[in-house]
């Protein structure tokens, strides 16, 4: 006799969803979709025990369950915090959560060059985005960012150690997609960074996703190191006959030239199926692909923008109408 499991009830910026019990708030948000759905630098589906780490995903839990509905006292890391049921959660109507988000972005922003304008992941990058919509303008700390010695880690990828966020996901990803792992994050504290270990090159099959998975700059593809800025290729789903992977990525394309090929991603950046170094670095020829057609790129940034203005969606309590209509309909004053 089969015992249906009872799903949590879980209300998000005043919209209800019904989860399995083990949901994190993060899922649980993104099942709802849209706006309501917090950032997340460091969580990542496809990667076994991501997340936890950056503190980007905060949200304010104003009932914690039916059982027990005193709130929470501090803000959680929703992609690490389980749903109760009956939980009541405050994303995009909370200016606590806000707060706590912009002062996250600050402290991430302390250590990271602001150089968007040579930096291969522009238009791309997380910590780019966040910091569009929740940056403050000057920096209240008078410590010199990091600085690295330039580190060589193979042919195909370029790390710039200073614009590393120690997110981890490229270790999880070295650790779960090759068979052995040759970087990790070095040292503690304010000393930690990526490298490999003895300077040993990167060199698996499937290491260049670390690519893909990184939040910011700090790993790039070298054969495609400032060969054009993102906004000006165009991506195309592409498919070819590969031994190693399913052969089905995107070609980013300037007129007839492969500029770069990555991943297919959904709209939360995350990569839907891993491709393979020789898909990756190796194929650059047209007729190496078969084109299936461009492809959409959904997820929120600068880049599905396709120019650098304020989104009118813009992910704010005081500006966001949105934000306003539900914190009214749940009964709860609204600060303007
Ligand atoms: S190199 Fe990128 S993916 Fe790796 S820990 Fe740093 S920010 Fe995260
Ligand atoms: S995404 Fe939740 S802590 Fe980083």
């Amino acid at each position: 006799m089969s015992t249906e499991i009872k799903k949590f009830k879980i209300t998000i910026d005043g919209q209800t969803t019904e989860v399995m019990p083990g949901t994190s708030i993060l899922e649980a948000a993104r099942q709802i979709g849209g706006k309501s759905v917090p950032p997340a630098m460091c969580y990542y589906k496809p990667l076994e025990s991501s997340g936890g780490r950056c503190r980007t995903c905060l949200v304010e839990v104003s009932k914690g369950s039916e059982a027990d509905p005193r709130p929470m006292p501090k803000l959680v890391a929703s992609c690490r915090t389980g749903v109760m049921d009956g939980m009541e959660v405050k994303n995009l109507t909370s200016e606590k959560t806000q707060e706590g988000r912009k002062a996250v972005t600050e402290f991430l922003l302390v250590n990271h060059p602001l150089d968007c304008p040579v930096c291969d992941q522009a238009g791309e990058c997380h910590l780019q985005d966040l910091g569009y919509e929740h940056g403050v303008q000057a920096t209240r700390t008078d410590f010199e960012r990091r600085t690295f010695e330039p580190e060589d880690i193979g042919p195909y990828i370029k790390l710039h150690m200073n614009r590393c966020i120690l997110c981890a996901r490229c270790v999880l990803a070295a650790n779960q997609l090759t068979e052995e792992r040759e970087h990790g994050i070095l040292f503690r504290g304010d000393h930690a960074e990526i490298s490999t270990y003895l300077n040993k090159a990167l060199d698996n099959d499937f290491i260049g996703n670390v690519i893909d998975v990184c939040p910011v700059g700090a790993l790039t593809d070298r054969t495609a190191r400032f060969a054009s800025r993102v906004w000006f290729t165009k991506p195309m789903n592409a498919s070819c006959s590969c031994g190693k992977c399913s052969g089905k990525a995107v070609l980013w394309m300037k007129g007839d030239e492969i500029v770069r090929v990555t991943a297919r991603k959904d709209q939360y950046d995350e990569v839907e199926e891993w491709i393979c170094n020789e898909c990756r670095f190796d194929r650059k020829e047209l007729s190496q692909w078969t084109i299936e057609g461009p492809r959409h790129i959904s997820r929120h940034s600068v880049i599905s923008l396709n120019h650098y203005q304020k989104p009118a969606d813009e992910h704010t309590l005081l500006s966001n109408s949105h934000a306003k209509e539900i914190s009214t309909a749940d009964g709860q004053k609204t600060e303007n």
